[in-house]
């Protein structure tokens, strides 16, 4: 056990207490960020003449030094430390005496651990936009690629109308191109300083926090010390955001399995992303869809895990916030390892083109389209949708869909009908037409694909 405080006390602290007490096992994650805010603290004190420059040259040599030593695996991060912040600065001292003792110098580990939590989530949620990124290339590539790939779409996953794998693969699209925003909207609300509040009140020392802001990035200092060291509304956003991540990866998994089971057989995925079963030598199963679904929970655990740890907490620092650590390491682990897996696995999924076209064919996924036609011919709306739902009744008895009957057996339920109705109700021609924003018609998609290619390449 070392610890960093031990002045006022008369009595060595208990063993489980300490253990209990300690975060290092987890926040030794945070190494480099502890390591980041301290030589920035050191440069501006220096700045500000309440550190000469040599004391701040040897404290940025010898932190610099345990960074490399980290790095390099010469320096391990032992547990005997109760936290990240006191092994740093034990070993400073270890490595460059009397100026180590300087570092903490209008400080404090409440507002200490702020910031490395900040540089932490505001680095992840950078890498979580870039595995964002690299999912919408994917989408996109598959949508340049399958404008006229039909296939059903379904309401109550009951076959509805027909669309193409263009426009299903563009609704994710739109989803997790929502995710990036809220990563660019956490980020730039998140991104204060909280560095030099102290344990909450400041200090009285004549910090330069405007200064120690802009060298680690920072849009500026925050602006109330009390609400600085307690604040972990960017975490809950960010976790809330790796929610909605999950929840779209949940969602998509979904189809990925119904379309890869044999009753659909729209898309086989491929042998690197599926397991076998230990007794049925024939499986190949989702696995890998699965387990993105089933993480799904642990995410939304973590999210709702901090609002409980926050939700009584008075101002300001309190021991409670330490538990914001461990399920958002979690979180993040879970959603980029997902994220990743994901991308690889849609990325090398064969669609069944085949398939999926016979599948829109069957069902009367036309059945609005021909409602239309009469429309078309005059008819009222409502009229149509009755002659319709006839007619489909009829072709259930006979077994055949509504372009396998003869014009004879149409003009049995509404003389209306005539020769034209065979390509009015062909599944090219009720793609084809749907050419309103957002539709799948694919002179529609087209306009959509090219500010999607745009978007791309500016963000
Ligand atoms: N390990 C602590 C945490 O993660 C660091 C801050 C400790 N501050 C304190 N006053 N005990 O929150």
């Amino acid at each position: 056990m070392a610890q960093l405080w031990g002045g006022r006390f008369t009595k060595e602290t208990d063993k489980l207490v300490y253990q209990f007490n300690a975060s290092i096992s987890f926040d030794k994650r945070l190494l480099q960020e502890d390591i980041e805010g301290s030589i920035a603290h050191v440069k501006m004190l220096a700045r500000q003449g309440i550190l000469t420059q040599e004391e701040k040259d040897r404290i940025v040599d010898g932190l610099t030094g345990i960074r490399r030593d980290a790095e390099d695996g010469s320096l391990a991060v032992t547990e005997e430390y109760e936290d990240i912040h006191s092994f740093v600065e034990a070993n400073l001292i270890d490595r460059i005496g009397e100026a180590g003792k300087k570092l903490h110098t209008g400080r404090s580990r409440n507002d200490q651990v702020a910031l490395d939590m900040r540089l932490y989530v505001r680095r992840q949620v950078e890498e979580t936009d870039g595995l964002l990124k690299e999912l919408l290339e994917t989408l996109l590539c598959l949508m340049e690629d399958n404008l006229e790939t039909y296939m059903p779409g379904f309401t109550h996953l009951q076959k509805a109308q027909p669309t193409t794998l263009a426009h299903y693969m563009g609704a994710y699209f739109e989803m997790f191109r929502r995710d990036r925003q809220r990563m660019s909207d956490i980020r730039e609300r998140m991104n204060y300083c909280p560095l030099g509040s102290g344990a909450l009140a400041g200090t009285t020392y004549p910090l330069d926090r405007e200064y120690t802001a802009s060298l680690l990035g920072f849009a500026g200092p925050t602006l109330n010390s009390m609400d600085s060291v307690s604040d972990r509304d960017y975490v809950i956003e960010y976790l809330a955001a790796l929610s909605t991540i999950m929840m779209h990866l949940s969602r998509f998994s979904e189809e990925i399995i119904l379309w890869n089971s044999n009753e659909y057989q729209f898309v086989e995925i491929d042998d690197a992303y599926s397991t076998g079963s230990s007794i049925m030598p024939q499986k190949k199963n989702p696995d890998i869809a699965e387990l993105v679904r089933g993480k799904t929970g642990r995410v939304y655990g973590a999210l709702t895990s901090l609002l409980t740890t926050m939700k009584g907490l008075p101002l300001a620092y309190n021991k409670d916030m330490q538990e914001d650590k461990e399920l958002t390491f979690d979180a993040i682990d879970t959603v980029k390892g997902c994220l990743q897996l994901f991308n690889g696995m849609v990325k090398t999924m064969k669609f069944r083109r085949d398939v999926m076209a016979r599948s829109a064919m069957r069902g009367f996924t036309n059945a609005t389209d021909a409602a239309d036609y009469l429309v078309g011919k005059g008819m009222p709306f409502r009229d149509a949708h009755g002659v319709i739902g006839r007619l489909v009744l009829y072709c259930i008895g006979q077994g055949k869909s509504i372009e396998e009957c003869s014009l004879e057996e149409l003009k049995e339920i509404s003389p209306v009908f005539e020769k034209d109705i065979y390509d009015a109700v062909s599944l090219k021609t009720c793609v084809e037409k749907r050419l309103t924003v957002g539709a799948p018609g694919p002179e529609a998609m087209k306009r959509v694909i090219a500010l999607h290619r745009e978007y791309l390449e500016k963000h």
